[in-house]
């Protein structure tokens, strides 16, 4: 058995063929090469040209693959002088194969090299690649996102999100929740008119979801803990650094689960991801400048504060909001500079949160809400609480609102057959990315984002 066959049987290798060579499933992945597994060995190896540079008989190649960015170096005289030819003049972006042999080398990116001694320029690009190393403004950057993804930092957040995302669902998954899906499009507004996107749905109207909550509520008497990870979608008028119009919602619904129950399920699925993402995106998080400690302190239990008290902190009325408003982007800025870890706010008044909040019975003027707010700037990740379960309650918050009762059919059904207390929360990832990457804006926490002026590419 040849090296190839030697790796892909090592990687639990799937039906590849290991005696043709230059097959098209035959590349190695670089993330192996890098490793060190295949030191000294011949392999094959395809990629994208990120960056080249050659002086006298000698080019290097950086060559990237998804799983990795890995030196090539091509010599005069050790490949076929029309090959040599080919890479001198190839473009960046342009894909490439090559063969060669395995080394270390200390002063390549990595520590390791290819020599190699045959490849080709599989698909030239037809044109200089429009992102060059210079400056670019934010707009003509988000015009190109399409190729901007294959970007270091952006190819980074994407391991990232996939990191979160595979923490999230170990946890849930570890903890008797299963993971069920709900529409996208809806017949109601979950988390209040103001911010519903209105589609034409034949000869109705529908809404794209803000939410998965309300049905989640629905399942929870089905079959129990449940989670899901699905877009929600946000018709915000605001221009914020952390404000998409599409952006994806981790949600938990949980019978039998309290306020005080449910900041413990959120403290300890948050520090599991953390802990993964230290694990597993050391390099990453590297890029970013995000120190692993910073995510490492990240312990059961949170710090608890309550609205009275956040508000106390953020000088009263002197903040631009009084008692009773919801804290804002600029509030949340002030107030969580005094923090080095994610924190719990508990106890929103009733009229800054939606009319499923349960009511606090020792003062009904707050409800059993809480978000967690992230430290340095960030603000809320999460947002949630206990719900309403008795009927009568929920009809009559209903109508404090304003809401029609009628367009809640289903949802008030809930509370006349086995209504139990019940508790949930959603968290934005581009949230959460955007505070463990520090970055400065919430529309590179995501590949495509969705602004308010942008659905483009
Ligand atoms: O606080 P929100 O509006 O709460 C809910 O939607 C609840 N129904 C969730 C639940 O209890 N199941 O949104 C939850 C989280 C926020 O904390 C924030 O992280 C994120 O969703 N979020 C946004 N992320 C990006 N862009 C936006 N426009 C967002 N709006 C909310
Ligand atoms: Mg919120």
């Amino acid at each position: 058995m040849g090296f190839l066959g030697f790796l892909n049987n090592r990687l639990g290798g799937v039906s590849v063929s290991f005696t043709r060579r230059g097959g098209l499933e035959d590349a190695v992945m670089m993330r192996d090469v890098l490793s060190g597994d295949a030191d000294g060995r011949e392999v094959l190896v395809r990629g994208w040209l990120q960056n080249k540079r050659s002086s006298g008989g000698i080019i290097f190649l950086l060559v990237r693959d998804g799983s990795g960015v890995l030196q090539c170096t091509v010599r005069k005289g050790q490949v076929q002088d029309s090959v040599f030819d080919a890479f001198l003049s190839a473009k960046t972006e342009s894909t490439v194969e090559l063969e060669g042999t395995v080394r270390p080398d200390a002063r390549a990116p990595g520590g390791r090299e290819i020599l190699a001694d045959s490849g080709k320029v599989e698909y030239p690009a037809l044109e200089e690649f429009p992102i060059a190393k210079k400056f670019h403004g934010p707009e003509f950057l988000l015009d190109q996102r399409h190729l901007f993804v294959r970007a270091d930092k952006m190819r980074a957040v994407l391991k990232v999100r996939a990191a979160i995302l595979f923490g999230a669902r170990s946890w849930f998954d570890g903890h008797g929740y299963m993971e069920v899906q709900v529409p996208i499009l809806t017949s109601a507004a979950v988390e209040g008119g103001s911010t519903l996107f209105e589609v034409k749905y034949f000869d109705e109207k529908a809404y794209l979801t803000q939410s998965w909550q309300l049905y989640a509520e629905a399942l929870i008497a089905s079959v129990g803990r449940v989670y899901t990870v699905a877009p929600s979608f946000r018709a915000e008028r605001s221009r914020t650094r952390r404000h998409l119009t599409e952006y994806w919602h981790v949600e938990a619904e949980a019978p039998w689960l309290e306020l005080d129950g449910l900041m413990r399920v959120e403290e300890e699925m948050l520090s599991h991801i953390l802990d993964y993402l230290v694990k597993t995106c050391g390099s990453e998080l590297a890029l970013f400048e995000r120190k692993l400690e910073d995510l490492a302190r990240v312990r059961p239990p949170f710090p608890r504060i309550t609205y009275d008290e956040a508000l106390d902190r953020i000088g009263g009325e002197k903040s631009g909001i009084k008692w009773g408003d919801d804290l804002g982007y600029e509030q949340e800025k002030v107030l969580t500079e005094h923090f080095d870890r994610p924190f719990f706010v508990t106890g929103y008044p009733k009229k800054a949160k939606a009319f499923y909040h349960k009511p606090d019975p020792s003062r009904p003027d707050v409800t059993l809400s809480v978000d967690m707010l992230a430290p340095e700037g960030y603000g809320e990740i999460t947002g949630g609480g206990q719900r309403i379960e008795e009927y009568e309650a929920l009809v009559g918050r209903m109508r404090e609102e304003g809401l029609d009762p009628k367009s809640y059919g289903w949802y008030l059904d809930l509370r006349k057959f086995g209504s139990v207390p019940h508790s949930g929360f959603g968290m934005g990832l581009e949230r959460l990315v955007s505070w463990v990457c520090k970055l400065d804006h919430i529309r590179d926490a995501i590949a495509f984002p969705r602004l308010i002026n942008r659905v483009y590419p």
